[in-house]
């Protein structure tokens, strides 16, 4: 329609939900697809308690509209857990989300005029993409390897690209690939963006979920020049439809968002919020994480194992110590996407086709596999009976 804004060009069906639909559409298909929590991992009783007592406590107020930069007692307990992290700040520093999908695209309204460049590793989070999308950038590609993106790579782009204004990156166990970023890269990158005068949006939804290994620093808690926006979010360790996260920056650039967020949604939840400060006041979120990671872990490692003892050994795969996801590589020429119906309907298997989860070009042979929300017994008879289907097709 020609009254419709140009931004409307620009954006794509999301891939994750059209391989949806399709894996829905066939009743009982077990699907690696999704990126969700577990539903039973979710604190059901303590939620209700938490409803009732928000209620009682706060009465309408919990139900009033409220501050755009969020709710005071959240923002107070969002600052002493980040301190736990060594991310040190203060509430003007704090902007709550509706969920950390609305920092990727606050931070991207602040920053990005049509054309300008954003980097982005290879693959990266396709609701990032998603959120870019509509103001018309450009994207800088940048390889990774299993220590993170490939700095060389990046720095060789930086010196002849033009208008290149941030990098937005998922250095915990990311999604798609759950690699982590090693303390090197971090390190290399803080130095790139001072260098060449960028900002970094790190985007650490799984951080928290971590199988293994020694906890890294954030890029935030080593930012000395406020080159970082770090971005938080309570969905995959408490209740992701809530819709509650927050944004870390300078107090500027908070001020910045809350101006824009008054002209997107006014405020996220007051109630959700209330909620979920009452359970960081009120009950123990380390004991709440750990549950979800030796849940989680169980499967990753079942998955994992069946990957290697079962799959093609032309079947590559990513490591991931945390996180909800693995990422799988076929050979050169097989199209995921294209396959995806035949695996539905022969293997009754569901996956997410990793090619739009590259902004620039691609990669076909690619796809993303979640194992947070299947049940372990699915796991077995679905990555079993996904092995068995690309035995017979590659
Ligand atoms: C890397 C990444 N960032 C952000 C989000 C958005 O999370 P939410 O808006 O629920 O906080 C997701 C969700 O899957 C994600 O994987």
């Amino acid at each position: 329609m020609s009254a419709f804004s140009k931004r409307v060009e620009y954006m794509k069906p999301s891939a994750i939900r059209e391989s949806g639909k399709m894996i829905g559409a066939k009743p009982g298909c077990i699907s690696f697809a999704g990126g969700l929590p577990s539903p039973d991992l979710m604190p059901l009783d303590a939620m209700r308690d938490i409803s009732a007592r928000v209620l009682d406590e706060a009465g309408t107020n919990a139900l009033q509209y409220g501050l755009t930069r969020g709710y005071k007692g959240l923002v107070e307990e969002i600052v002493k857990m980040l301190a736990k992290k060594d991310i040190v700040c203060e509430p003007k520093n704090i902007q709550v989300t509706t969920g950390s999908q609305q920092g990727i695209f606050l931070t991207a309204m602040l920053m990005i005029d049509e054309g300008d460049a954003i980097v982005v590793e290879n693959p990266t989070y396709l609701g990032a993409l998603t959120s870019f999308a509509p103001l018309g950038c450009r994207y800088v590609d940048v390889d990774a390897d299993d220590d993170g993106m490939l700095l060389e790579q990046l720095e060789a782009k930086l010196q002849v690209e033009k208008n290149v204004k941030m990098v937005y990156v998922v250095p915990n166990f990311s999604n798609p690939t759950g690699k982590e970023w090693s303390l090197e890269r971090r390190k290399g990158l803080l130095a790139l963006a001072e260098k060449y005068d960028l900002m970094i949006i790190e985007d650490d939804p799984y951080g928290d979920i971590r199988y293994e290994g020694e906890v890294l620093p954030s890029m935030k808690s080593m930012d000395t020049n406020g080159r970082v926006i770090y971005l938080g979010s309570f969905s995959k360790v408490l209740y992701a439809g809530l819709r509650v996260g927050f944004t870390v920056a300078e107090e500027s650039i908070v001020d910045t968002f809350e101006l824009f967020k008054q002209g997107i949604d006014l405020q996220s939840n007051e109630f959700a919020q209330n909620q979920i400060a009452c359970f960081l006041q009120n009950y123990d979120l380390d004991a709440q994480i750990q549950s979800i990671v030796d849940n989680y872990k169980e499967k990753r490692d079942l998955m994992l194992t069946i990957l290697d003892e079962e799959f093609p050994k032309s079947v590559k795969r990513t490591s991931p110590k945390g996180g909800m996801f693995v990422w799988v590589e076929l050979p050169e020429g097989v199209d995921t996407f294209a396959l995806l119906p035949q695996c539905i309907a022969e293997a009754n298997v569901g996956y997410v086709p990793g090619g739009p989860f590259y902004a620039v070009e691609e990669q076909k042979n690619t796809m993303r596999l979640n194992f947070s929300n299947v049940d372990k017994e699915a796991i077995v008879i679905g990555m079993k009976a996904l092995a068995k289907f690309l035995h017979k097709v590659l």
